[in-house]
């Protein structure tokens, strides 16, 4: 029987929805009946999740961004709004900014199967560095590009035969802890703890309050009283420290310096392959 797919991400810079386009549009090529959830849209969260009544013929797609290794809150935050499913598939993919993917993966998928989801692929997606996007040569320029897409083409193809011919196969959990023991060990470490939240100033003499930042931020974390104000919901994500017209939002730590770190790191870890499907 063919389940209902269900497309669920976050993407405060376009790349992890690049991504779920592609993921929807082989869906609809290939006949499936598919829904899809930008959790930014917050106020359709709730009415979204009433959907999962039927508990065992679904495939969730579930996409975050790696952040300090990490899938992002929204995305776990939904996970653990779900109902407890009975035989139900996931595939949770992320995209990554060439630094470490971390343990993001992993953790998606552990958070699925405790919801009782059976793991039936998953993928690692190279892309730009969000930090890196207002300057001329990004770490991760270009990507996810034709390669990185072919590559989950071809992931959803083998999994809608699989589907089809109800020759499931689950993956173990194991399989997408592929870090070296030590980074996933300090990764695992950091679950749980608080979310890392670079600090950040308002230049009240540039602001003009127009509330681009406010509209914007992914997650309503910024009201404007009479000028920005961050909340506790902010993730971090930088998307109005880039966006602001006027420069008005500054971080404790420059652009320059954060990218000095990231590719200390890129040094370090050498990551390979850069873009992986599971299955
Ligand atoms: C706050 C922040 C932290 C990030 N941390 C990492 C990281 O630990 N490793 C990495 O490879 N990329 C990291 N990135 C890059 C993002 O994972 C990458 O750009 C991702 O594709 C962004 O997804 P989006 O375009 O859907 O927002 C980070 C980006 C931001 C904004
Ligand atoms: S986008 Fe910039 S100028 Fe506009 S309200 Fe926000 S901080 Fe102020
Ligand atoms: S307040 Fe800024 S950094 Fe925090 S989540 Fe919103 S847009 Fe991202």
């Amino acid at each position: 029987m063919r389940p209902k797919f269900f497309v669920v991400y976050i993407s405060p810079n376009g790349s992890t929805r690049l991504i779920a386009d592609v993921f929807l549009q082989q869906l609809n090529r290939s006949g499936q009946q598919v829904t899809s959830l930008n959790l930014a849209d917050h106020l359709l969260v709730p009415d979204f999740i009433e959907e999962f009544t039927d508990t065992e013929n679904v495939c969730l797609l579930i996409g975050s961004p790696v952040y300090r290794d990490m899938a992002v809150p929204p995305v776990m935050d939904f996970i653990h709004r779900l109902p407890k499913m009975k035989n139900a598939w996931a595939i949770p993919f992320v995209t990554w900014g060439l630094a470490c993917s971390g343990i993001a993966l992993w953790q998606m998928g552990k958070a699925l199967l405790e919801k009782g989801f059976r793991i039936a692929g998953a993928a690692k997606v190279a892309s730009v560095h969000a930090m890196m996007r207002n300057m001329d040569h990004p770490i991760g320029e270009e990507h996810p590009d034709k390669e990185d897409q072919k590559q989950i083409i071809q992931l959803i193809d083998l999994l809608v035969s699989r589907f089809e011919a109800n020759e499931m196969k689950a993956l173990d959990l194991e399989t997408l802890d592929y870090q070296s023991p030590e980074m996933s060990g300090e990764c695992k470490s950091r679950i749980g703890k608080t979310w890392m939240i670079v600090p950040k100033k308002i230049d009240t003499n540039a602001c003009t309050q127009c509330g681009l930042c406010e509209e914007e931020c992914p997650v309503q974390a910024i009201v404007l009283d009479p000028y920005p104000k961050f909340t506790n919901t902010c993730f971090d994500c930088f998307n109005c420290v880039q966006l602001c017209p006027e420069n008005a939002i500054l971080p404790a730590r420059s652009l320059e310096e954060i990218q000095a770190n990231i590719n200390k790191r890129i040094n370090l870890i050498q990551e390979k392959p850069l873009t992986q499907s599971f299955m």
